[in-house]
């Protein structure tokens, strides 16, 4: 950025959401960070690694696939996007698949990655057997501060797949969602110069220039979370959802006039949070504005407390997601660093001539401000197509 070359956001934080999710989970951060950035296509590097911007977001420009960390992080992600594509096809999805699995084809590179960090955690756990049944328990309540999940969950189990199949499925729920917060986060502060600078200096004022953030400070900025709660209502990581009905139901209609919804039993509803979360009959006549304050000011009683569940970034109910607070201090810390170390951000979408969206998505009747510069996608989870180009200006803390 200082030879004033713009940098795909979205690549970064995909790869240190990855970083983190791994040291958190087993012990062994991948260290995605340390594989070459991308450069921006319309760049002609001077190395073999002009990136030409991917589709979903990815650690891989050209040049990052000769890191070794690269090919565990490149074969989840191809993985996930193969399961996601089945969801589409609902129950026929095998039929599609006649030729070959979509999905196990990229697994063997997951599972050089994983299984021996799980072997590992087996052995060092047949190592240390217990005196005795009351022993045993005692250690499985008592959880160290720096026990990974990996660590905890082979006190409850020996079974190699289970202890898989939960890491793994913890590091999909917490890695992108996270990730893609963090991306339109910037891209919101790209948009709001007025909101960097007021959210700027929360963070000098309440953490300093150069500290590390505490979790006292992070509960502290009440503007870093109405910011990450306006972030999450306008671009929710998680878009689309659905539930089964168990029992047939009537729904009101909301719309004054309309008939009543008839769900039969054993019916899947799929519905958009999404489009919930820009809502004008919800949010009120700005629903469509980003501003922070919707969240600290009279609105919250006028719309939010009276009506919850408008707000469902981490849905609600008995399936919550259960690493909301988790995201918090993730994303809290990282905007902390960020806003520490960088006074300005600009958008720089030509940086990929197909990273801004077509005219019609642009200006959409849903379109934030008026006008959606990044092009929104999603497979399981929101991200923007061909990322998010920008330059950044350096903090003078003289
Ligand atoms: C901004 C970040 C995040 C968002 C927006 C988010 C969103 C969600 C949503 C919408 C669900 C519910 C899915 C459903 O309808 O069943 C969910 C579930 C879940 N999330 Fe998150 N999540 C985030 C971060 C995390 C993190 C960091 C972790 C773990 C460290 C995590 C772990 C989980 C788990 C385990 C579930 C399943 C809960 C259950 O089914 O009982 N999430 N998340």
């Amino acid at each position: 950025m200082r030879e004033g070359i713009p940098v795909d956001w979205q690549d970064v934080v995909s790869r240190f959401t990855m970083d983190a999710a791994t040291e958190f989970l087993f012990g062994k951060d991948v260290r995605s960070l340390d594989a070459p950035l991308p450069y921006p296509s319309t760049y002609a590097a001077p190395t073999p690694f002009s990136g030409a911007g991917t589709e979903a977001p990815s650690v891989s420009g050209a040049g990052a696939s000769v890191h070794p960390a690269d090919r565990f992080v490149r074969a989840f992600l191809s993985a996930l996007e193969a399961t996601a594509r089945r969801g589409r096809f609902l129950q026929s999805w095998p039929l599609f698949e006649f030729w070959g699995d979509k999905v196990k084809q990229h697994l063997t590179a997951v599972d050089e990655f994983i299984d021996p960090i799980v072997e590992d955690a087996l052995r060092e756990k047949s190592e240390k057997v217990s005196a005795s049944v009351e022993e045993d328990n005692k250690r499985k309540e008592q959880v160290r501060d720096d026990e990974t999940l990996l660590q905890h969950l082979v006190k409850f189990t020996d079974d190699h797949k289970v202890i898989k199949d939960e890491t793994l499925n913890i590091l999909l729920a917490g890695r992108d969602t996270t990730s893609c917060t963090l991306t339109f986060a910037v891209y919101a502060l790209a948009e709001h110069p007025e909101v960097l600078k007021r959210l700027r200096a929360e963070v000098l004022s309440v953490v300093g220039p150069s500290q590390r953030p505490t979790y006292d400070n992070v509960r502290e900025m009440k503007y870093m979370r109405a910011f990450t709660n306006e972030v999450l209502r306008l671009w929710p990581p998680v878009p689309l959802n659905s539930r089964c009905s168990i029992r047939p139901m009537t729904w009101k209609s909301m719309i004054a006039g309309e008939p009543d919804i008839y769900i039969p039993p054993r019916t899947r509803c799929l519905y958009s949070v999404l489009l919930m979360h820009r809502r004008k009959d919800l949010w009120g006549p700005d629903a469509l504005m980003f501003d922070p304050d919707r969240f600290l000011d009279e609105r919250v009683q006028k719309y939010l407390v009276p009506n919850p569940f408008i707000f469902l970034p981490f849905n609600a109910g008995p399936r919550i997601c259960l690493g909301q607070q988790f995201a918090y201090n993730e994303i809290s810390f990282m905007l902390t660093r960020l806003l520490q170390r960088f006074s300005g951000i600009t958008l720089r979408q030509d940086a990929h001539p197909a990273a801004a969206p077509p005219p019609g998505v642009e200006r959409s009747p849903y379109a934030v401000d008026g006008c959606e510069r990044v092009w929104m996608r999603s497979h399981l989870t929101t991200y923007a197509k061909n990322g998010l180009w920008v330059e950044m200006e350096e903090a003078n803390h003289e």
